[in-house]
């Protein structure tokens, strides 16, 4: 028998325990300290552990997290979670807004509801009797992730709904880091030594999916409920949708309003924007949506977007920091690429500390010099870059940055290639370009190797125990362990690892091979084609052009790669170690834009080139121009006709941060980090 005071005890905890949640996650107010938050919830759990029969689906006590899942099921949206079309200038909100006017045929202007569009990871909560049932990530918009116990160690999401919650309701929302919560977080991984966040959006996907619910309980996420899946009864409008949930305890942006016409939206447009530091989290726009539930449904929604929002992207972040030196790095192909070392500066919401400068003709043009004062800028998730420099105050007379003519790694004799206006190593054992190839070797388009990242790929180059990939093949867990980071656990996970790659696929082996030019996709194409390497190795340059997707330059890659003593001595030494790569049936590469065919248009920051070869990998068929057999139109800022004709024939648009995330790219070409 469980005494009442027990029970009456019990409530009170979980009440108060609720209260102080909602204060923090919508009132962003505190009354009590962490310490006394952990108190409560401590007491609250020792009193459940000893009756059992109290504890409840609901209570706070759940935010601890459970144990770790083997994957996480799908789970499926119906009306699927929808994307949002851009537009990038007042004019093209204009547009958007006239668009509206005419089709409704609206006599006076129409509401706006505009919102802070938050960068973060877009879930759905699912309620049944007000009580959280499941939690699931967007995914593709139709099928997500079932990350329930995730969701329910997130303080800002209540496990019981207050007030009088409908049977049934879908709220769908962003879970993000507040700035605060983001920068306390990363300081107390630095003391402890681990390894820092990139940034807000990106810890807080890392956070969500994780198949340890205890690892996400111990990080401070947050969630802000942007709407729900069906328009509750009763409910006409955005902006009572909003009421309704902040009554029910669903935290909602507070800085949400309501505007009417085109003016006014774009005065809270610059006002949202001008403040944006001011905020608690990283914004990278603003929605705006029709307010009205009727009008809304009267402009529809096409297959990835509705008809009655857009998102107003902001223009990149700039900011001013002084450059301390150009840095050469060589990559794996032997490229040289400047790199501007810079004194830390917060821009686009990460700390940078080094921005590229492309290649010796783009810094020539820029004629940025070390000790100049310079513009970074960084949009969304892409690289940061250099923009200008402010120049050097009167009399001081720095020099002018002098391209290396030899490789500042070894030495070796630089060319320049007057096409691309690249400079590469010619030195065919460079130890850069050893320790880049061993860490594309392990990437997970190619071999796939966990734990061979860019900081063990250096040593062991750095340690002479690796000369090319093949000594991979030959390295013990006794050579291992006196390595940094490397315990006897990780050093045999390594070894496994290395052995299980042996069974690798053509596919996978022909792209870690990293010849110029030859990626996943054309690797893919060739793994269509020969059965075995021996036949690739064998292959003529006819064979290779004869191949639908492989030109002139890339069969002369091929054909030189394959033929020349030293890259044909290191597969060799591949195949003695044990591989016998051959086309798998099925391709197990997944492929986020297989069979799109998609345009780049506008200011891009990614250079084009690059840009189209991660579209090709990504399985997609890049083409010049607008057509109805276009899937999805890439945009950048100043994009023209072609953005007018992708809408007038209702193609997906999106902008280059959305293109990275969905091939798979978030942050991760400065910012690679695997171990
Ligand atoms: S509404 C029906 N409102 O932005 C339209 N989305 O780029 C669906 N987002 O997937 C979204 N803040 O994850 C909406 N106030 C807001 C938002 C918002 C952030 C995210 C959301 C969406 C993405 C589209």
């Amino acid at each position: 028998m469980i005494p009442d005071e027990v029970r009456s005890e019990v409530s009170q905890l979980r009440e108060l325990l609720r209260y102080h949640n909602r204060l923090y996650y919508t009132e962003n107010r505190i009354e009590i300290t962490d310490g006394e938050y952990d108190a409560l919830m401590r007491r609250l759990s020792e009193i459940e552990s000893r009756w059992p029969e109290l504890a409840t689906e609901d209570s706070p006590t759940l935010r601890v997290g459970s144990k770790p899942l083997s994957s996480f099921p799908s789970l499926f949206w119906d009306p699927p979670m929808l994307s949002l079309d851009n537009v990038f200038s007042t004019e093209e909100f204009s547009e958007f807004d006239k668009r509206i006017r005419r089709e409704l045929k609206l006599e006076k202007d129409p509401s706006y509801s505009v919102e802070p569009k938050l960068d973060g990871l877009a879930v759905a909560l699912v309620y049944e009797n007000g009580i959280l049932v499941k939690a699931g990530t967007r995914g593709d918009g139709s099928e997500g992730e079932d990350i329930t116990p995730n969701a329910r160690t997130l303080r800002a999401i209540p496990l019981r709904l207050s007030g009088d919650p409908p049977p049934a309701l879908v709220v769908r929302g962003e879970v993000i880091f507040r700035k605060a919560d983001f920068q306390k977080m990363n300081r107390e991984r630095k003391a402890r030594g681990q390894e820092l966040f990139i940034n807000p959006r990106n810890a807080a996907s890392g956070s969500l999916r994780q198949l340890d619910s205890r690892i996400t309980a111990s990080r401070p996420l947050s969630f802000i409920a942007y709407g729900t899946a069906m328009w509750p009864e009763g409910i006409t409008s955005q902006h009572s949708l909003f009421d309704m949930l902040g009554k029910l305890g669903i935290p909602v942006n507070p800085y949400n309003s309501v505007c009417r016409g085109a003016e006014e939206v774009e005065k809270a447009c610059h006002r949202l924007e001008e403040n944006r530091d001011e905020l608690s989290w990283e914004i990278d726009g603003v929605v705006i949506k029709l307010d009205e539930d009727s009008l809304q449904k009267r402009m529809g929604t096409l297959s990835r977007f509705p008809r009655w929002a857009t998102a107003r992207k902001f223009k990149a972040e700039e900011a001013v920091t002084k450059l301390i030196d150009i840095d050469v790095q060589v990559g794996r192909t032997g490229r040289l690429t400047p790199v501007a070392r810079l004194e830390p500066v917060f821009v686009g919401g990460v700390t940078v500390s080094s921005a590229t400068l492309h290649n010796e003709d783009e810094l020539a043009k820029k004629d940025v010099r070390p000790g100049d004062t310079v513009i970074v800028r960084r949009a969304g998730d892409v690289i940061p870059e250099v923009v200008r420099s402010l120049g050097r105050s009167e009399g001081e007379r720095r020099e002018r940055f002098r391209f290396p003519r030899s490789c500042p790694v070894c030495n070796g004799p630089v060319a320049r290639e007057e096409d691309t206006s690249a400079h590469r190593c010619m030195n065919p054992s460079c130890p850069a370009k050893i320790r880049e190839s061993l860490f594309h070797w392990g990437c997970r388009d190619a071999l796939d190797i966990e734990g061979l990242g860019r900081k063990l790929s250096e040593q062991l180059v750095d340690k002479g125990l690796v000369k090319d990939v093949s000594d991979l093949y030959r390295l013990t867990s006794h050579q291992l362990v006196f390595l940094d980071r490397m315990g006897d656990i990780s050093a045999n996970n390594l070894i496994n690892e290395l052995d299980k790659s042996r069974g690798t696929n053509l596919q996978r082996f022909i792209t870690g091979l990293g010849i110029p030019g030859i990626g996943r996709t054309v690797s893919g194409l060739l793994s269509d084609r020969f059965r075995s390497l021996s036949e690739v190795m064998d292959a003529s340059a006819d064979d290779f052009l004869s191949i639908e997707g492989i030109g002139p330059v890339l069969a002369d890659n091929l054909q030189r790669f394959f033929n020349e003593k030293i890259t044909r001595n290191v597969v060799n030494r591949l195949l003695n170690a044990g591989f016998n790569p051959e086309s798998s049936e099925v391709d197990d590469v997944e492929k986020p834009l297989q069979g799109l065919t998609v345009v780049f248009t506008g200011g891009i920051s990614t250079p084009r080139p690059d840009a189209r070869s991660m579209a090709e990998d990504a399985g997609g068929k890049v083409t010049e121009s607008v057509s109805s057999k276009t899937d999805l139109v890439i945009v950048g800022p100043g994009a023209g006709s072609k953005l007018q004709k992708a809408r007038e024939l209702g193609i997906e648009i999106i902008d280059e941060s959305e293109f990275l995330k969905r091939i798979n790219r978030d942050g991760r070409i400065l910012f690679e980090k695997r171990e």
